[in-house]
């Protein structure tokens, strides 16, 4: 685990943000080794449902199946291997190839394929089923591995499940999902997730609600991070307002607070919301045993490694997943998830949770009963068309910059603060699967 004295001993060179062989070589030794992210479970509910996730070249299907169980195998046909299915969700009984029509059944046996009798070999069930991936579920979230021999997810985040633990995500519904193209490889949009030292000169809004200086990063085993900003108060680093921000007045006012009483007594906004929300606990549609005071008022973060962050409080989230382009290293796409806790009706609750800081952009259009995906490129984010929200908007707005930048022959390699050890975390961890890859390639 990196320390705070050797944070600027861990290599990152601008080349892992462009070049070829990197690019190859994270194929082969982490996304194909890895547990990733690659569905809610809620889009899987339902019987015959899947959902397909691309990652580089790799694209996988995750199926419910007729007996209820669910599967993940390869979307390439084992005939010639055409893909069979376009990524997204969708429902469907059967998955017919649309070159040959060889048909798999959704647990990825072959079915059938048109004039059987031709195959001198035959049609081997064995070596004709679509290959099988490693799956698990976790807090309403589908994981696969596409190495089989990987170890058990909870081997895998470890300590992670228990800090996530208390917090209510399976129960959350999706109200946004998009996916934009971005001018920048992977690795750009989690370093830019993995530290905060750029939150006060490219987000201003930001000391309006959270208090960024006194946040607290945690590390964790297998290049996983924590990081729990303080919340419903102002940036300690300007002096403290009279009356309590636009922001605080929302949250204030989402939970039945007048913010008029806090005239004068801005500092004391946190306490007053962790004591209404225990106080309204179980009775007003949500639980909040599992958490702490400190909790109830925290903004958290856990980026997963290599690349998904969990972004969120107790009654919202934002999942962000980083995927990198099939064969360009300069691009990459960014996938957020609006996730919401509303109100439980068996805990006294109604109707939906008023957003306090996750709120949505607004493009929430529904096809039965679940949100729209919305892919679009950041161009459309640079001219106003597409948001993501303010805070994430402005960080695509820079991140083509940064892949040029380190695309430069005046880059060397980076030069960290412990602000950035997150960041560094990150990168001790892909220079391990770095030099494990060329030992393994040297043998
Ligand atoms: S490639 Fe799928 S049936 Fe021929
Ligand atoms: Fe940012």
């Amino acid at each position: 685990m990196i320390r705070e004295a050797d944070i600027q001993t861990v290599h990152i060179d601008g080349d892992r943000y462009h070049d070829r062989s990197i690019m190859q070589l994270e194929t082969d030794h982490i996304w194909r080794k890895t547990w990733l992210l690659a569905a809610l479970e809620s889009d899987l509910h339902a019987p015959k449902s899947h959902v397909v996730f691309d990652i580089g070249n790799d694209s996988i299907i995750l199926a419910r199946t007729a007996d209820g169980a669910l599967s993940a195998y390869h979307n390439a046909c084992t005939h010639r291997g055409t893909r069979l299915l376009a990524e997204g969700v969708g429902t469907a009984p059967l998955i017919t190839c649309p070159y040959h029509a060889w048909c798999f059944n959704l647990d990825g046996s072959l079915r059938a394929a048109p004039d059987a009798k031709s195959f001198p070999g035959g049609l081997p069930t064995d070596r004709l089923r679509l290959k099988p991936v490693k799956l698990e579920s976790w807090k309403g979230f589908v994981f696969i591995n596409m190495d089989i021999d990987a170890a058990p997810l909870s081997e895998f985040l470890g300590i992670l499940m228990a800090r996530i633990s208390p917090y209510n995500i399976a129960d959350m519904v999706l109200l946004e999902d998009q996916t934009v193209s971005v001018d920048c490889n992977w690795k750009a949009m989690i370093d830019n997730f993995s530290e905060l030292y750029h939150v006060d000169h490219i987000h201003p809004q930001h000391k309006r609600f959270v208090d960024c200086p006194n946040a607290t990063d945690e590390l964790f085993e297998h290049g996983h991070t924590g990081l729990y900003v303080p919340g419903f108060m102002t940036d300690s680093r300007y002096p403290v307002p009279d009356k309590p921000t636009d922001y605080q007045e929302m949250q204030l006012n989402a939970l039945g607070i007048d913010p008029s009483e806090f005239v004068g007594r801005v500092e004391e906004i946190p306490a007053a919301i962790s004591k209404a929300k225990r106080q309204q606990s179980g009775k007003n549609g949500y639980d909040y045993s599992a958490l702490s005071d400190e909790q109830l008022t925290t903004v958290f973060q856990f980026n997963l490694f290599p690349n998904i962050i969990l972004s969120g409080s107790p009654e919202g989230l934002w999942m962000m997943r980083s995927r990198p382009h099939p064969d360009d290293p300069s691009k990459s796409l960014l996938d957020k998830w609006t996730l919401q806790l509303n109100p439980d009706p068996l805990l006294g609750g109604q109707g939906e949770h008023k957003q306090t800081l996750h709120a949505v952009s607004g493009n929430a259009a529904q096809e039965n009963g679940r949100v729209l995906r919305d892919c679009f490129g950041y161009e459309a984010v640079l001219s106003g068309d597409k948001s993501m929200t303010e805070t994430i908007d402005q960080d695509i707005s820079l991140l083509a910059r940064v892949q040029a930048g380190a695309r430069s022959s005046g880059f060397a390699s980076a030069w960290l603060s412990n602000q950035e050890i997150r960041v560094a975390h990150f990168h001790d961890t892909l220079n391990m699967s770095y030099d494990a890859a060329h030992r393994s390639a040297a043998e």
